[in-house]
């Protein structure tokens, strides 16, 4: 019989200080999610060098926390595994320095894990994933459908032009000046309010690749010429046309990504896997299409390090390791 596996995670790519240990890749023993989110609502977005600085006050307390929270000391650890990007470089670099400290005082494995291969293992608590699939990873700062035809294999077949998914709701929130983090509030603004605005479909074209910024253009100069012109824009009305051209190009192009590689497997990764147009959408149609769904439940869809640890039992598994000389890396590709 094999033994058990404990993976220690560490996430700190952007304004999350968080700590988990997870067995075998799918079971969350303790999770310890310190958000920064109130003191740079304050800013009305993250602010680089107050995330880091608060990272550093926080990430051995965290440490200490999720352990006692486990009843587990570090003998109990089988490896550690870290985010070591991509994200905010100060930010990264605290947690790959605990990490890295921690195997070496403890002699331990350190698997180093890529943020967006963490989202897309948040699935693996929820339901134990099965190949081939299709990951639509949706965040603040990515949008790409991923095929996997295997366990730890990623191949990107299309992403975002320009801005990410998460980032257009962002930006479309502080055009109709809806507070930091505007996401989830213009998802919730949408149900109360109809598609009355003639918004664009953007890049619906043959290929897998998404383009946002025409989108947050066209609601940037729809609320201008409507000031301009003395009206009053309706705020739900806005945020149901807008999320509504979002989840239907992500859809469209879902679905036939779907049918093309013949798969039957999907899961939504990423922050925005939160948003429940998109959610339910893709439930309708999956069920419709014989497509087994899985997306992760909502606290583990935006940051969290129990998806790193999920992601490092899988990485350990394949024999990925990391030295002492890692490097918190700000921009890096899945691979
Ligand atoms: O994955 P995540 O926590 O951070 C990144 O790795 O980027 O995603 C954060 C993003 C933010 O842009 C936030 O506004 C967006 O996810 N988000 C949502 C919703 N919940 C979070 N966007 C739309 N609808 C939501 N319900
Ligand atoms: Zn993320």
């Amino acid at each position: 019989m094999k033994n058990d596996v404990y993976i220690l995670g560490i996430e700190s790519s952007c304004d999350e200080t968080s700590v988990s240990i997870v067995k075998n890749g799918e079971e969350d023993i303790a999770t310890v999610v310190l958000s920064q989110m109130d003191t740079h609502a304050n800013y009305g977005g993250v602010v680089p060098e107050i995330a880091s600085r608060m990272h550093v006050e926080n990430i051995t307390m965290v440490i200490e926390e999720c352990l006692n929270k486990a009843n587990m000391t570090m003998d109990d650890i089988t490896a550690i595994a870290v985010t070591y990007g991509p994200g905010l470089i100060g930010s990264l670099l605290v947690g790959v320095t605990a990490a890295k400290t921690l195997a070496y005082v403890y002699n331990k494995p350190l698997v180093p894990v890529h943020h967006i291969a963490g989202h897309i293992y948040a699935n693996n608590l929820t339901k134990k994933m099965t190949f081939p699939l299709i990951a639509l990873v949706v965040s603040g700062g990515h949008t790409e459908l991923i095929y996997m035809k295997d366990n730890y294999s990623f191949e990107k077949i299309g992403g975002t032009l320009d801005d990410a998914v998460g980032e257009a709701y962002d930006k479309v929130a502080r055009i109709v000046k809806v507070p930091y983090p505007g996401g989830p509030l213009v998802d919730k603004m949408s149900y109360q309010g109809e598609d009355n605005y003639d918004l664009p479909l953007p890049l619906d074209d043959d290929s897998y690749n998404f383009s946002f910024s025409g989108l947050k253009s066209a609601v940037i100069n729809l609320v201008h010429n409507e000031e301009q012109r003395g009206h009053t824009i309706n705020k739900e009305d806005l945020a149901c046309s807008f999320q509504k051209r979002v989840v239907d190009i992500l859809t469209k192009k879902t679905m036939r990504a779907l049918e093309h590689y013949n798969v039957k497997n999907m899961i939504i990764a990423g922050g925005v896997a939160a948003n429940s147009g998109i959610r339910t959408k893709f439930t309708e149609l999956c069920a419709s299409n014989g497509v087994d769904l899985t997306i992760p439940e909502f606290k583990y869809c935006t940051d969290n390090a129990t998806m790193i640890a999920a992601a490092g039992f899988f990485a350990y598994e394949k024999g990925k390791r990391a030295g002492l000389d890692l490097k918190a890396k700000a921009n890096t590709k899945l691979e």
